[in-house]
């Protein structure tokens, strides 16, 4: 992985003075998962008009927190959560945003501001959906003016969704957390009341199998160890090339390596094989493996374009057929069914010059998860992607050294993202507490600032 020897030393204490006396961007060190920490290390403030406020802050209180309706001048704040669910014209907007405002200054190192709101797209009337979308708005530009690690993200809720529902108790937990700390600027959609939040929030995923592919290394491990880490047994996928170090992995979290090219023909079936043979069961599916093969359009040949094709799209949808086909994967006794995470990226949504292929494949998968997920629902599953930006891997080590160091700073952190802040993602969207989000495909980013 490469080394960010500026955000450690702007995390010194001369660093600290240098890079303010220089204007230069300050990265903090984020606030990530650490085992047994608390979800957030401070109080919350719940501002907003509406029962839905007092049902969010309830939910709050019932995770010990410190949860205020007000606060003095002087205290210092870990999270603010402002709600939005009665307004129905951009006029209605100022006294809450006004009242986040005014906490902005107290917030702690690695905040959180989120706010709550319901689904533009649940109304026909001009002056909701625009009160709705101001909402995204005000929370995009939030997020660009956080400090100290803090983010702003929303909680967007459906049309006539409980919010007491399990599933926007879930993502409101997930966005609190230091699961979330490189998810900032993005909309987390709550579409359906399904879920259960766990009872050991340390192990929601206790009992499931999970499969990774692409396993062996980079992202694809940190998706495994994290998924071993909250209780799942993982079966890592990666060509036999990579045989050695899918073991290595494979020995560190206790799981079954199958040596695989997911392009084979039959790779699902193969997985479900060694499922049904090791585990008797399959539960969640991640998408991880995928190459890139850069070259400008003008120069593009027919392999270098075929070959990204055919890994990072064509084989999901052949392997999801037969997954979606499979009674393994398709368990009705469950009330919590299987699960599909793929892995997208921001040239995905935003283009990337030299990237026409790779583009080209996670713009399908984004329009793969969205189409898919009636055929999830169907069976109580969900299916997301997850897009990251910059992340410190080996493939963006390879990077030239002015180009790397540009694009890990172009996000509102300042800093390139780690494996496992997209493993966190990954793992909070298989959770049976993220039941009620699908379709929809979640930036891990830093709110990059290159792209939508
Ligand atoms: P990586 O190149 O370090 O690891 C990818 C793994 O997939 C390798 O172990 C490789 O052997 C495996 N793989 C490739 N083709 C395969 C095949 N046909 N069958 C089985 N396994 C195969 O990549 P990294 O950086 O960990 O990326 C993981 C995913 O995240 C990819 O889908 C990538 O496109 C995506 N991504 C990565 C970003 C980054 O900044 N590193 C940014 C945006 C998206």
């Amino acid at each position: 992985m490469a080394q960010d020897t500026y955000t450690e030393f702007a995390n010194t204490g001369l660093g600290r003075r240098v890079t303010k006396a220089l204007g230069l961007p300050q990265p903090a060190k984020l606030r990530r998962y650490r085992p047994n920490a608390p979800l957030v290390e401070g109080p919350v403030v719940v501002v907003g008009d509406g029962e839905a406020s007092d049902t969010l802050a309830a939910q709050l209180v019932s995770w010990g927190l410190d949860v205020r309706r007000h606060v003095g001048p002087k205290e210092k704040l870990a999270a603010v959560v402002a709600v939005f669910d009665t307004i129905s014209t951009p006029a209605d907007l100022s006294d809450t945003v006004l009242a986040l405002g005014g906490l902005l200054k107290q917030l702690l190192p690695s905040a959180r501001v989120i706010t709550v709101f319901r689904d533009p797209t649940g109304t026909e009337d001009p002056a909701i959906r625009a009160a709705r979308k101001g909402v995204e708005g005000l929370t995009r530009s939030t997020a660009h003016e956080m400090r100290a690690g803090g983010t702003a993200n929303g909680l967007v809720l459906s049309e006539d969704l409980d919010v007491a529902a399990p599933s926007v108790a879930g993502g409101l937990r997930f966005l609190l957390s230091g699961r979330s700390a490189f998810v900032s600027g993005q909309f987390l959609t709550v579409s359906s009341v399904n879920g259960a939040l766990p009872e050991d929030w340390s192990a929601p995923l206790q009992n499931q199998v999970a499969v990774v592919t692409g396993a062996a290394r980079g992202i694809g491990a940190a998706i495994a160890k994290v998924l071993h880490r909250d209780g799942a047994r993982v079966i890592l996928v990666d060509v036999p090339a990579a045989g050695e170090q899918l073991a290595a992995v494979a020995n560190q979290v206790g799981g079954t390596a199958l040596q695989l090219d997911i392009t084979a023909e039959d790779a699902g079936e193969r997985i479900l094989e060694h499922a049904q043979q090791h585990y008797g069961r399959l539960d969640i599916v991640v998408h991880n493996a995928g190459i890139t093969r850069d070259k400008l359009l003008a120069n593009m040949d027919a392999s270098r374009w075929d070959s990204v094709i055919a890994v990072n799209i064509e084989s999901q949808l052949r392997m999801n057929r037969a997954f979606l086909s499979s009674e393994l994967f398709n368990r009705t006794e469950d009330s919590v069914g299987p699960r599909i995470v793929s892995l997208a990226s921001t040239s995905g949504i935003a283009g990337n010059r030299g990237q026409t292929n790779y583009a080209a494949s996670k713009a399908g998968v984004i329009g793969m998860v969205s189409a898919a997920s009636a055929q999830l629902e169907a069976r109580h599953g969900t299916i997301n992607a997850v897009a990251p930006g910059f992340i410190e891997t080996e493939m963006t080590a390879k990077m030239p050294m002015a180009t790397r160091e540009v694009a890990r700073r172009l996000n509102s952190l300042n800093q390139g993202g780690r494996p496992e802040d997209v493993a966190e993602t990954v793992a909070y969207l298989t959770s049976p507490a993220a039941a009620g989000t699908s379709g929809l495909t979640l930036r891990v980013c830093g709110q990059n600032l290159i792209g939508a």
